[in-house]
């Protein structure tokens, strides 16, 4: 998902950059991410592999480290000898999610989670390796046009005039892959101090008022559009969610109750950090509609 948002965003820049994918390379070689870091000779090497399977990463936990821990840790050691600089993509959920105010980037992690833990790992792996050439750039509730997310379950929900039930406990940032790819590019483009950086929307919301807000762009951009489902069920645009707790929905893996991060390294490296949720919902909405088939 951000991987092919970032590629969107340097084609669109005119960028040099080399965009490998699993079958290109597998992160959990160390030899052949070796080879393939000092063949390409980058100056720049931006992780947008992840093992993100939350809830199974609880049951597979050793091949998500492989993934996200050492993965990481064999990127850091290939960009450590060629003399490339790396951006690595990482997570709320190296957070405890008891929090009642922002965490900021210094906050003490503490992951409840399989997924969290190995998250954090490939931070530690990254951050020990690269201190002075690496950016961890943690983000959180990703969305996008690319690959399975929130907005595009719940675009298919109201398509078929589902009222889905939503958690209204859970606290955090909608976060558009595309807002992510260009804080990245900002980072490298004004040579930001190396570290810690939240790249999530400003603003707050629950799972259940960004349901919502997708419902309602949904039904404003169906009745615009004259969506033909809907003319022939006017009745069905009419759906709305209905809010649950996280107790009426349970997953193997725990969600953070407060996921909500603060900005304040890009500001203090004179980079505005990402908008509000909602209007990162609305620029983002016309794409992920016509990627979605709605
Ligand atoms: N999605 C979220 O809500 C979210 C929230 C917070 C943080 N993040 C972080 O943001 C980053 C990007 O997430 P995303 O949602 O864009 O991820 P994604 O869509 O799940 O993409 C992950 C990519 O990594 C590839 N991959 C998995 N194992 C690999 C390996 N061993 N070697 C090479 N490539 C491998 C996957 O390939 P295959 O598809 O072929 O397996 C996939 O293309 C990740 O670091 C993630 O932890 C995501």
């Amino acid at each position: 998902m951000l991987g092919r948002d970032l590629t969107a965003l340097l084609t669109a820049r005119g960028d040099d950059f080399t965009a490998l994918t699993r079958t290109d390379l597998d992160l959990t070689d160390a030899d052949a991410t070796a080879s393939a870091v000092s063949s390409v000779k980058p100056d720049v090497v931006v992780n947008c592999a992840a093992w993100t399977a939350v809830d199974a990463a609880e049951e597979h936990e050793a091949e998500a480290l492989a993934v996200n821990g050492r993965g990481a840790a064999n990127l850091a050691a290939a960009c450590a000898s060629t003399g490339a600089l790396l951006v690595h993509p990482s997570t709320d959920y190296v957070f405890d999610g008891h929090a009642s105010t922002p965490y900021p980037e210094n906050a003490l992690t503490a992951p409840a989670g399989a997924y969290g833990r190995t998250k954090l790992a490939g931070e530690q792996a990254v951050r020990a390796a690269l201190p002075d050439a690496s950016y961890v750039v943690r983000t959180a509730w990703l969305y996008g046009a690319h690959g399975k997310n929130f907005v595009k379950t719940m675009l298919r929900l109201a398509r078929n005039g589902t009222a889905p039930g939503v958690v209204a406990d859970q606290h955090g940032q909608p976060t558009w892959t595309a807002d992510v790819a260009t804080q990245i590019a900002a980072l490298i483009d004004k040579s930001a101090p190396p570290g810690i950086y939240h790249a999530t929307s400003s603003g707050q919301t629950t799972w259940f008022g960004f349901a919502e807000e997708i419902f309602t762009l949904y039904r404003s951009s169906a009745t615009r559009d004259q969506d033909q489902d809907q003319k022939a069920d006017p009745e069905r645009v009419l759906v709305s969610p209905k809010p649950i707790t996280t107790a009426e929905f349970p997953t193997p893996a725990q969600r953070p109750a407060y996921s909500v991060l603060a900005h304040d390294a890009w500001y203090a490296a004179g980079i505005q950090p990402i908008g509000d949720w909602k209007d990162a919902l609305h620029r983002a909405f016309p794409a992920i509609l016509a990627q979605a088939g709605a």
